[in-house]
């Protein structure tokens, strides 16, 4: 089965709303607290949900206690399931499990407080803004709202500005307007033109920019909180936004509707991209370029590989592997006198920019870092040649933050380790063959390694199954096979029919975790496989984390696996 992106986007949305809603009742609950520290309260409030969605918060804000409560977005799947919620039906949502399985899960809302929510179909353009404020001033049944949420809707809206506009028009005087941001503007959903702060180096922030558009209505700043929204993906991965939610106050008397006041952006709109604030966004689509070769991955990679941050409190995930694999050496490769044999000679495969090498050198005599991508090779080499890693990360508007980290002061990597990385070389995985220089300086073809890593790379390749049946051959006897991935397998990257696991196969849902038994272990059931492994210790979750701006990351759950070659 596979869902057409509209569709699993709005399954993902409406799970991560009514399934693993924590952001939202969070959301509702800080209000709460936000409106009563100002002798308010949602008590028998009005209130307006702005890109409503699914309409999660706009039935959170009628269970906190509104009297009424207006929830307006564009027609789309989740506005659509949310009016089926609204008439007490059931949605069914199908939840990305692992590639192409999915599981069914039902969601309702029968609390009879949704009587108090009703919708409003708009389409925020500037031209068409009177309008839709009128409409959802009629809506109110009066002249405006008590409270106004906007949250993650600007990103989202085609003319952010417009919406903001509209925000602003529709805050009763002593209403309240809470806005959620990340900041991170998409050029594909809305131009520059139209974004609120966040353009150009020297321009206003978000924050200040929302303050300017509002005004007069004053930001209240010991209010502003750091909300994270989870959105589930897959079994594993999440996409997840760490929201910036300000409070505005529209003073009782001090508002004269209709004025607009602002510009600011105006001002500095032509610095998005200009020289030095060069312009990186996360996906671009419909490049040539191969996804890893891009400029805009190695930055974002740099980050996640050599950042001394430690990002939504998740451990480098290198670092992390190197250590797991280093203990693993140890209790698994040591030789009669209880020391490691000889001096360990690791390979990793895959592995983009290079930080597993250098943490894998604190304990291997030898450690060859490899990928295909000749982009990651280069800036791994660089990161070796200088021991300075530089990049930049996307900030509101797609500016770039500088950032730099060396390997001895910032992360404890120092000259030693450095040489024992050997070098940084170009090799595809699924062939294995490999250069004249590693074959010279390892002395043979095959056999070579006491340990070899793949993090993050089996759903990555073109022909997995040709890689598992190659890998062995690279091996000592008893040597590792240490294996780690969240198994997002993607058509793009791998043909369907290449995937060895998250397929249904003759009704039969096939995970890749048991798949890879099959394939490795010498008593596996798939004869394809190379079955010439044991598998040495039980699987376990590594988290990683990787920043595509300041506020959006993605957070996944490596099943790292153990394989022991048997002879
Ligand atoms: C998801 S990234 C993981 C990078 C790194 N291991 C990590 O976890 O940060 C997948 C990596 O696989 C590499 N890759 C894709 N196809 C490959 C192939 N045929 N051989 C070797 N590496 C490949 C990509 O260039 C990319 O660096």
């Amino acid at each position: 089965m596979e869902l057409a992106l509209a569709e699993k986007t709005a399954c993902d949305s409406l799970a991560s709303n009514f399934i693993d809603s924590e952001a939202y009742e969070a959301f509702v609950k800080k209000s709460v607290e936000d409106l009563k520290s100002r002798g308010k309260s949602l008590e028998g409030a009005r209130a307006l949900d702005l890109s409503c969605g699914s309409g999660r918060l706009a039935l959170g804000l009628a269970e906190a206690g509104c009297s009424k409560v207006v929830a307006s977005d564009a027609a789309g799947p989740e506005t659509a399931a949310f009016q089926t919620l609204l008439r007490g039906g059931i949605v069914s949502v199908s939840l990305q499990i692992e590639g192409e399985i999915f599981e069914k899960r039902e969601v309702t809302w029968k609390k009879p407080s949704r009587d108090r929510v009703s919708f409003v179909e708009i389409r925020v353009a500037e031209e068409e803004t009177a309008g839709v404020i009128e409409k959802l001033r009629t809506a109110s049944g009066g002249d405006g709202y008590d409270v106004v949420t906007l949250f993650c809707g600007m990103e989202k809206s085609r003319d952010p500005k417009a919406l903001v506009e509209v925000a602003r028009s529709l805050v009763r005087q002593g209403g309240t307007l809470f806005i959620g941001y990340t900041g991170a503007w998409n050029d594909r959903i809305a131009p520059a033109s139209k974004w609120v702060g966040g353009v150009g180096a020297g321009g206003p922030t978000v924050g200040a920019a929302l303050e300017s558009r509002l005004s007069p209505m004053g930001r209240c700043e010991e209010s502003g909180w750091d909300l994270e929204v989870v959105v589930r993906d897959t079994a594993r991965k999440t996409s997840v936004a760490v929201v910036r939610v300000e409070t505005f106050v529209k003073a009782e008397g001090a508002y004269t509707n209709g004025v607009k006041t602002g510009g600011e952006e105006d001002v500095t709109m032509s610095g998005a991209g200009e020289a030095g604030t060069e312009t990186l966004q996360w996906k671009e689509e419909g490049e040539k370029v191969a996804m890893y070769e891009r400029t805009a991955m190695v930055q974002v990679y740099l980050d996640m590989h050599f950042s001394p941050e430690t990002l939504l409190g998740v451990e480098n995930f290198p670092k992390a592997c190197a250590r797991e694999c280093g203990d693993l050496a140890r209790e698994l490769l040591l030789d009669s006198s209880g020391g490691p044999r000889g001096g360990l000679r690791v390979l990793e495969l895959g592995g983009g920019v290079g930080r597993f090498a250098f943490e894998a050198a604190r304990w291997a005599s030898e450690v060859w870092g490899s990928d295909y991508s000749e982009a990651f090779v280069k800036a791994a080499r660089g990161v070796k040649e200088t021991g300075v890693a530089e990049w930049g990360v996307v900030k509101a508007g797609g500016l770039r933050e500088e950032k730099r980290a060396c390997l001895k002061e910032d992360l404890g990597i120092g000259e030693a380790e450095r040489e024992r990385v050997k070098d940084f070389i170009r090799v595809d995985a699924t062939k294995l063959d490999l250069p004249p220089s590693l074959l010279e300086e390892t002395k043979t073809e095959a056999g070579a390694f006491d340990l070899i890593f793949g993090g993050n790379l089996i759903d990555r390749l073109p022909d997995p199954l040709s890689f598992l049946q190659k890998v062995g051959g690279m091996l000592k006897k008893d040597g590792l096979l240490v294996l780690s991935s969240p198994y997002t397998w993607l058509s793009d990257m791998t043909p369907r029919e290449k995937w060895i696991g998250g397929r249904e196969v003759d009704g039969k849902a096939i995970r890749t975790e048991s798949a890879l038994r099959d394939l490795l272990l010498k008593e596996g059931g798939d004869a394809r496989g190379p079955r010439c492994f044991v598998e040495a210790r039980p699987p376990k979750n590594i988290a990683f984390v990787i920043r595509e701006s300041e506020r959006t990351f993605q957070r996944t759950q490596s099943q790292r696996t153990v394989w022991q070659k048997t002879q």
